[in-house]
Formats: C-alpha cells, sequence, structure tokens
C-alpha cells in the first residue's frame, strides 16, 4: 500500500495527501477543473470524447445527444454496443482472462474465485439457455436471486442477448414480486430455491410461485431456478427448470447481441410519491459509460490491484452500478457476499477487508452506524482487531452520513489513511452525480462535495428560480447526462411530472432532494427528500405505499405513515392507524400492531415493516380534510406542539396518537 496520509489542514477538512493528488486517476484540484471546463465548453464534444475513450462499441456512434424530443433524451444513439461484452469479454481479449473477477464468499465462509474468462463462460452459458427457451432481445426477465456469482451473471447474460432484466431485491413480497412481474410484463424469472443470510435459509422460488399463482402472470413462460440450497422446493415441469441443467448442454461462447446505446438495458422499480413504484428504465450505453467513469473518478479504480468490495445487494441500483456492472467493465477483481454484516457477528465486512486484502470498501451510513453500536458493546467485533492495512478508500452512499459516524469510520476503519467519498446520486441518475475525486477534492463529514465533471447541477426554489448559495433549496440538474433515467417503464407521462416538472420550466431534472450549496467552497449538503419517501436503511420507501398496504388490512380504516429520526437507520417508519373500530389499548393494542407489522412485510416485505404504530381514532386533519403530516412528524418525535392547532379539525386526537402501541 502506498503510504496516504490524509492532512487535516483544520479541523473537518481533510485534503489529499501529496500521494494522492499526485497519483490518482484525477489528481489535484486543476484536473478536476479541466474537466470541467471542458465540459462547460463543449458539452457534447467532453461526452464524446470519454464515450471513445472508455466503451468498445460496435460501431461508433456519429451523433452524440438528442434533445428533439425532450426530456426524452438519447445519447450515441446510432452507436452500437454490448453491455456484457464490455465487461467479459474485451478483458480476455487484453490479456486479462486469468484475472479473479469475482471473489465470492458465502454466507458460511466459504469462498469461491472466477476469473473473466471463467465467468464469461457461466454468462455465454446461460445467454445459450435463455435464448434455446425463447429468450429475445427487448423481452423482460425478473431476477429474483440471492447475492452470489449467479446473480451477476444472469444480469449479464440478459444484456448479452439484448434481453431487458429488471432485478427484484430477495427480500420484497410475493406481492411486491408480482407487482413487477405484471408491470414489466416479463417472460421469465430467474430464480434460486432458497438463499442463506445470517444461518438461515430464506424461500426464494416458494415466493415465486405465490407471485405466479396471483392474476396477470400470463407473459411469465418460464422460470429457470439456481440450486442454492438443494432444499426440497414445489417444482413445476411445465414451467419450471433447473438452472444446471439448462446451462449444461450449451456452448462455452454466445455472440452477444449489438444493440443501439439507447436499447434499455434494466428497469429497476424504485419508491415515488404514489403507492405504485417507478419502473426506472436505463440505456445500454450511456450507463455504462457513467459507470465506468465513476468507478475511475471517484473510486479511483486501479483494475489490475484493487479488491474492490460494495456491500449492496444486486436487488438496488448500488448493486448494479457497482457490482454487476461499474467493476467488470473495469476489469477489476471485486468481492461479492451473500451473508449479512452482522453473522457470525458484527466483525464479519472487517473479517472480510482482511481475509481478502480489500483496497476498496463502499457502504452505507445505516450499516456504519449499526457497526458502530456493536463494537462499543463488544470489543471483539471493533475494527482494531483486526488488520484493515489494504485498504487505501473507503465510500458511503444512500443517505447522509452524520458527521460522527464519518468521523469513526475515518478513524477506526480507514485509520486516518483513507479518504472517504460521500456519494450522492439515485436510481434515476445511474451513477454519482455529486462526489468527491480522492485526489483532487477536499473532504468535509456530512459533505458529498462538488458535482462530478458534466453534471449541470443547481438549487433552485419552487418556481424554478436560482437561491442564492448558503440558502436550501431544490436540487436540480440543468442538462441532461448519459446515464440519466430514460423513461418511467411504461409511463411516461409520470417520468415527465416527476422529473421534468412544469413548475421548473420542464426542463431540468428534480432530483427529489432539497440540498444547500456552501458560499464559499461550493459544497453541497444534502438535507433530505423534499416528496413523501422515506429512506430507511439506505433503502427508498415511498409512505403511501406502506399506507396502501396498511389500509389493505380488513381491520384499518385509515392510516398515515411518516419518517421519523433514527439513530441506526436513519429514517424510522411511524404509522399512525385508524381501524374500522374504536382505537385499541394496552395489551390489545400491542398485539393488531403486532399483527399490522406482519401484514406489511407480506404486502411489500421485511423493509417496509413499521418500527412504531400508534392508533388513533382519527387523523389529525384540516377542515378542508387533509392529514396534518407535520404535526404527525412532531408526534412521532415525541416534541412538543408549539405552533398554532386552531386550523385542526379535531384537536383532541393529539393525545391519543402520543401513545406508542
Ligand atoms: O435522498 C437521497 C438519498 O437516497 C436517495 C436515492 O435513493 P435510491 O434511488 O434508492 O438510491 C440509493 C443509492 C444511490 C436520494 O434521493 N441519498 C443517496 N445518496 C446520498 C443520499 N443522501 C445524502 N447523501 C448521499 N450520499
Amino acid at each position: 500500500m502506498a503510504e496516504i496520509e490524509l492532512l487535516k489542514h483544520e479541523s473537518r477538512v481533510f485534503s489529499p495527501s501529496t500521494a494522492w493528488a499526485q497519483s490518482a486517476n484525477i489528481a489535484g484540484m486543476d484536473a478536476y477543473r479541466a474537466l470541467c471546463t471542458r465540459a462547460q465548453d463543449d458539452y457534447t464534444g467532453f461526452w464524446a470524447k470519454l464515450a471513445r475513450e472508455n466503451v468498445s462499441w460496435q460501431q461508433s456512434f456519429s451523433h452524440v445527444l438528442d434533445e428533439s424530443n425532450a426530456p426524452f433524451y438519447r445519447w450515441f444513439e446510432d452507436g452500437t454496443l454490448n453491455a456484457s461484452y464490455n465487461c467479459l469479454d474485451r478483458h480476455i481479449e487484453n490479456g486479462h482472462g486469468e484475472r479473479v473477477a469475482i471473489i465470492f464468499e458465502a454466507d458460511d465462509g466459504n469462498v469461491r474465485k472466477v476469473t473473466y474468462r471463467q465467468l464469461h463462460q457461466t454468462v455465454c452459458k446461460l445467454a445459450n439457455g435463455l435464448k434455446s427457451v425463447g429468450v429475445k432481445k427487448g423481452d423482460r426477465v425478473i431476477i429474483y436471486m440471492p447475492m452470489g456469482i449467479q446473480g451477476v451473471a444472469a444480469m449479464q447474460a440478459c444484456a448479452r442477448i439484448g434481453a431487458i432484466h429488471s432485478v427484484v431485491f430477495g427480500g420484497f413480497s410475493a406481492k411486491s414480486l408480482h407487482e413487477r412481474i405484471v408491470d414489466t410484463g416479463a417472460v421469465a424469472i430467474i430464480t434460486a430455491d432458497e438463499q442463506i443470510r445470517g444461518g438461515k435459509t430464506l424461500p426464494l422460488k416458494a415466493i415465486v410461485d405465490e407471485a405466479l399463482a396471483l392474476p396477470g402472470c400470463d407473459s411469465v413462460q418460464q422460470v429457470i431456478v439456481h440450486k442454492r440450497t438443494g432444499n426440497a422446493i414445489s417444482f413445476n415441469p411445465k414451467q419450471d427448470l433447473w438452472m444446471e441443467e439448462l446451462i449444461t448442454p450449451q456452448s462455452k461462447t454466445c455472440e452477444p447481441e449489438w444493440v443501439s446505446a439507447e436499447h434499455p438495458l434494466f428497469i429497476l422499480y424504485t419508491s415515488g410519491s404514489t403507492g405504485k413504484p417507478k419502473g426506472v428504465q436505463h440505456a445500454c450505453g450511456g450507463y455504462l459509460l457513467w459507470a465506468m467513469l465513476t468507478m475511475q473518478w471517484t473510486f479511483d479504480i486501479q483494475p489490475a490491484k484493487d479488491v474492490f468490495y460494495c456491500t449492496a445487494d444486486i436487488g438496488w441500483i448500488t448493486g448494479h452500478t457497482y457490482v454487476a456492472y461499474g467493476p467488470l467493465a473495469m476489469g477489476a477483481t471485486q468481492i461479492i457476499f451473500e451473508g449479512v454484516p452482522t453473522y457470525p457477528d458484527a466483525g464479519r465486512f472487517w473479517d472480510i477487508i482482511q481475509k481478502h486484502q480489500v483496497s476498496i470498501f463502499y457502504t452505507a451510513p445505516t450499516a456504519i452506524r449499526a457497526l458502530i453500536k456493536a463494537s462499543a458493546i463488544n470489543d471483539q467485533v471493533h475494527p482494531k482487531q483486526y488488520d484493515l492495512s489494504s485498504l487505501r478508500l473507503l465510500g458511503s452512499v444512500g443517505e447522509p452520513i452524520n458527521p460522527e459516524a464519518w468521523m469513526w469510520y475515518y478513524q477506526q476503519v480507514g485509520q486516518q489513511r483513507c479518504p472517504i467519498v460521500d456519494t450522492f446520486w439515485q436510481t434515476e441518475t445511474g451513477g454519482h452525480v455529486i462526489a468527491p475525486m480522492p485526489g483532487a477534492t477536499s473532504l468535509v463529514p456530512g459533505s458529498c462535495t462538488l458535482p462530478l465533471p458534466g453534471i449541470m447541477t443547481a438549487i433552485v426554489d419552487e418556481s424554478g428560480h436560482p437561491v442564492p448559495a448558503g440558502q436550501g433549496g431544490l436540487l436540480v440538474i440543468k442538462r441532461p447526462w448519459p446515464s440519466m433515467i430514460r423513461t418511467i417503464w411504461g409511463d411516461p407521462e409520470r417520468f415527465k411530472k416527476s422529473y421534468f416538472p412544469a413548475e421548473l420550466g420542464g426542463n431540468v431534472y428534480l432530483a427529489g432532494d432539497g440540498a444547500i450549496c456552501d458560499k464559499d467552497s461550493g459544497y453541497y449538503t444534502i438535507t433530505g427528500r423534499i416528496d413523501d419517501v422515506l429512506n430507511v436503511s439506505g433503502h427508498r420507501m415511498g409512505t403511501m405505499e406502506i399506507e396502501s398496504a396498511l389500509v389493505a388490512h380488513p381491520l384499518v380504516a385509515e392510516a398515515a405513515v411518516v419518517g421519523k429520526p433514527d439513530d441506526v437507520t436513519g429514517e424510522a417508519i411511524c404509522a399512525f392507524v385508524v381501524l374500522k373500530r374504536n382505537h385499541p389499548t394496552g395489551q390489545e393494542a400491542t398485539q393488531i400492531a403486532v399483527e399490522l407489522r406482519n401484514w406489511v412485510s407480506k404486502e411489500i416485505g421485511p423493509i417496509a415493516k413499521p418500527k412504531e404504530i400508534r392508533f388513533g381514532d382519527n387523523l389529525p386533519k384540516t377542515r378542508s380534510g387533509k392529514i396534518m403530516r407535520r404535526l404527525l412528524r412532531i408526534l412521532s418525535r415525541g416534541e412538543q406542539i408549539t405552533q398554532d392547532i386552531s386550523t385542526l379539525e379535531n384537536p383532541a386526537i393529539l393525545e391519543q396518537l402520543k401513545q406508542v402501541a
């Protein structure tokens, strides 16, 4: 490891060490500024050059950006490429076939390594297998898999044949899975018999069966099942196929399907402010380009040397860009871990870093906070008990990282040696948009720092006018960029309304977050969502989704959900519930609360379980019938209501809602 020392210039500002500033991919602020200036001066020329240098095109593009149907922007459209070719074949052609692509660590600690050549073979065989059962270019394939080599191979195999994958997180319920099957009109589902997490086996195939038993799944022709545990599962020979049996007879090579850069690569569902999740659609060319650039710029990836470890599940965007595509497109070596950070104990991440000599580690603040707590209780799982000297860079994603967690991460995990890149981005942005470049940007705990080159951010008020620096407002991106969301699958109107609202002029991308830009440094601090979207453990949850799930319960008449600050999960779900009868108290309230929690878990998935449920005979409403969510937020925090409540229809209700069931 190079001797990387971050110098502490003044309290809470950390500048890159000389070593970083000299040898990083983006070395020094001048290099950063030069890129920004190039983007300013010749926007399309800037992107065209990067796209030509980074992506391997089958046929190069002649046109960079088509804005004629804005906001449905099109990038590099007449260029053709294949994402899987870019992630696998070209590394083999460049002589890196024997480099380890994935180090897989199973829940029980068993390790399996696959080289680029081996992964290529698996992907080709699976791609041929998919073709043999009739999956074609443009077809949608649902992937409902555990974390593992096969999950990534399934995504790559779809990309290879031009099928559009939609990965559903293995923690989502049959109902959530069903919703996504119907919305995508999927022709096939790739799943596993079961998954293993924290020493427990959890069903996957059984949940697929449950989803398929619901109406509207006629599009599904085939269910391909990877044998993970080998335990007995129900098997319908008409529809189900073992993945291992499907791929064994297949050829080891599969000519990639060359597709337009605008061909959809995947659809990934995320929560919005209505009850229905949005199918965010990304395009092959621009997405891949940005995955590669951010791997180089933010993570400073050195493919021949680094061991990269992003802890995200492939069911989330982070697991798409920084597990399934980015590291592979760069030809790097990465860790994929099947289990949970607390099994067999809360030292598991540190153990993985030590065992596999991880050099770049990327995780979520919620995990850091949970591990801070665990190591305060049990010194044996404290990072100091492990040799973490292989680390050179740390990253954070998914939610604001509070300065205390940042400092602990910096001191205890990075041993004051590793810069921390706090990366702000979204499912819709495809990759980092505001983030430090570790060889250039000075770090300030709690700030995601500066927009990446080519990302034209601004902060505006509700009518789209820029707000003065230092004042909070809405975060927007003023110019299209290659990895941006293309549309919401099947709902272009919602795409326009959600992301390019007329109130802001219809031509800037509205991120959905509030932010402040510092007067002097230009650094951004994200202040949180401006819509009804919660961020629980770095996972996006729509309040309406949870409310709809609650009111679907036969006992419930009405429900309102708000986020409540939480030490570990960032935000916790707090539900205010009105039953179709008088509000319960005592033991009965506790029992119904347990039932409702389990209900939500079944409707959406365990991640959506409310932490707190409070019952009342009504909800606080204005005279026009609008629920006063602001009051509910105050109640959830246990704070005194000091504001004027004269517009409240039913003030007496507030007393009831103070009680947690
Ligand atoms: O609120 C922001 C928060 O996560 C949201 C995006 O969630 P999702 O699409 O699930 O993607 C998560 C992984 C990229 C954003 O609108 N968020 C993400 N990263 C940060 C963040 N908030 C503050 N700081 C971050 N670094």
